[in-house]
């Protein structure tokens, strides 16, 4: 707002001219303060209640809006239409660390969160991802388990690498997503320079109906570009907010970061029979079996105006589909679609949808009433109850079933059925040996040995050894030979 050469009268938050913002009302000038100067009360008050929960993950974050540009064809694909050529829809980026809390440094090595809310013409769409294309575990059940192993020890309030590492070598489906972690992707400069995953499958359903199941990949245009460890826990020190600052800067100065969005693409039938279960959020689909197809670009081009609106109240959830999209046979996949709504109801409030930022900018017509904070009520000719003989919304019978798949059978609680490349360490392996370079693998390894050095109970530091033999036999009896010298050199000390 421009500074105005009057300025405007201060006023109590129900609009009455307040008569000092520097002196509460007293009796004399040392006597007791008044408990009905209502703007005092009513100040410390607003005051005490600035705060809303942070995000049980993710908590660390920062964004902006943008805009999606479809330039590709992938209308045989789905007939969302935020995805038909041509098509530009309103945006917005959140990115994020998942152990950190508010004031956690940004460059502490962490996955780092991608999320986007597409403002549709059909409903919002968010893609809720990382920067990383796999996840730690496969099963929702354990995803509070995992969270409480990388946050704090309920004891101390500390951060304890011996639970994470005990967290992780128990739950061996994690190497995948590990091996990203402790490599150079683990710590990317800036957010704009790396990529985004939609990390699980979905479904995309075309205007005949038919079905296939896809990944999302966002590339950079800014390249990718790391950080070493040393230069993360310099920054970490001096400049905490290394990240939301950079991105700020960026689009204030008119530098507009994006990203070119492409899908791999799996037919609804080769889902049934492909070598390791395609919805297993721990793997990759191969490139050469699946490769990349465009589909658009992404760019951000408009810093929040104000952070606390538009960036800490966002909602994104993975249960945010719209027709021709919908979710997959994947169980963490399910999990988040109750979780997330769930967390914003408590987070932000029952109401949270009716926020500018959360809104869709196409219409809302349901039947859902009242509640704290509501703001936008349907005038008093639509009926609240369905079904009605009054004209109100009616359900549309013809997307029924839309997202569907087969299956079958009685109620258990059990892993997937194993294919025959369903290991959980094989694409670890791939990518250690495969993609990181003779200088990528000796700085990984460096890194897990710094990590596992904190462990304090020996079992655990032995499964960590099996753990990365698993990955890769030549790493795990390195890994075994630097343990031992860190540990020598940590007695001299
Ligand atoms: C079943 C497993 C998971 C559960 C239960 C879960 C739960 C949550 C919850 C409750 C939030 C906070 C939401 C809010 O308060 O607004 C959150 C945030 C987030 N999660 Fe998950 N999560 C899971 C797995 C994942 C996976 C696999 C990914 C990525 C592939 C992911 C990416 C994110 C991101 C990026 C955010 C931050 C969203 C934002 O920017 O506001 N989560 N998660």
């Amino acid at each position: 707002m421009p500074i105005e050469s009057t300025p405007a009268v201060t006023t109590t938050q129900t609009g009455t001219p307040v008569a000092s913002d520097e002196h509460s009302l007293t009796v004399g000038t040392d006597g007791v303060t008044a408990l009905h100067d209502r703007y005092l009360v009513e100040k410390l008050a607003q005051f005490n209640r600035e705060r809303i929960p942070e995000r049980i993950v993710h908590a660390k974050g920062g964004g902006a809006h943008g805009q999606f540009v479809v330039t590709g064809d992938v209308s045989k694909y789905t007939r969302a239409a935020v995805f038909q050529p041509g098509a530009i829809t309103d945006t917005l980026q959140r990115f994020s660390s998942v152990a950190g809390e508010q004031g956690s440094p940004d460059t502490w090595r962490d996955v780092r969160g991608f999320s986007v809310k597409f403002y549709t013409t059909e409903g919002n769409y968010d893609i809720v991802g990382n920067n990383t294309p796999v996840f730690f575990i496969r099963d929702g059940i354990k995803f509070p388990d995992f969270i409480h192993s990388q946050k704090r020890l309920p004891g101390s309030g500390l951060r304890d690498a011996t639970m994470q590492w005990d967290f992780w070598t128990l739950s061996p489906e994690s190497a995948h997503q590990v091996t990203y972690l402790m490599g150079d992707r683990g710590l990317p400069v800036s957010w704009r320079t790396m990529p985004g995953f939609g990390s699980h499958t979905f479904q995309w359903i075309n205007a005949e109906g038919e079905r296939f199941w896809v990944k999302y990949h966002f590339e950079s245009n800014q390249g990718n570009v790391e950080m070493d460890g040393t230069e993360a826990e310099l920054i970490a020190g001096g400049d905490a907010d290394h990240y939301r600052r950079d991105l700020y800067e960026a689009i204030d100065k008119g530098d507009f970061p994006s990203w070119n969005v492409s899908v791999q693409v799996m037919s609804y039938e080769e889902g049934k029979t492909y070598r390791f279960n395609p919805f297993d959020v721990t793997k990759v689909w191969p490139h050469a079996d699946f490769p990349l197809i465009p589909v658009g670009v992404h760019t951000l081009n408009r810093n929040p105006a104000n952070f606390f609106a538009e960036i800490e109240q966002a909602a994104f959830s993975p249960s945010n589909l719209v027709p021709g999209i919908a979710a997959s046979p994947d169980k963490m996949l399910m999990a988040r679609i109750f979780s997330y709504p769930d967390a914003q109801r408590y987070r932000v409030g029952t109401n949270f949808t009716q926020l500018p930022v959360n809104a869709p900018q196409s219409p809302v017509n349901n039947y859902s009433a009242d509640g704290a904070a509501r703001y936008h009520f349907s005038d008093a000719t639509t009926p609240n109850y369905a079904p009605n003989s009054l004209g109100g919304p009616v359900a549309d019978a013809a997307v029924a079933g839309e997202g569907s798949w087969e299956n079958d059978g009685s109620l258990l609680q059990s892993a997937s059925a194993l294919r025959s490349e369903d290991s959980d360490f094989g694409q670890a392996g791939t990518l250690y040996r495969e993609v990181y370079d003779d200088a990528a693998k000796a700085r990984f390894l460096d890194t897990i040995t710094g990590a596992i050095s904190g462990v304090t109970r020996p079992e655990v530091t032995e499964r960590a050894i099996w753990y990365w033999t698993s990955v890769d036999a030549d790493l795990g009896a390195k890994l075994r030979v630097n343990l031992a010298l860190f540990a020598a050199a940590d007695a001299v000390v």
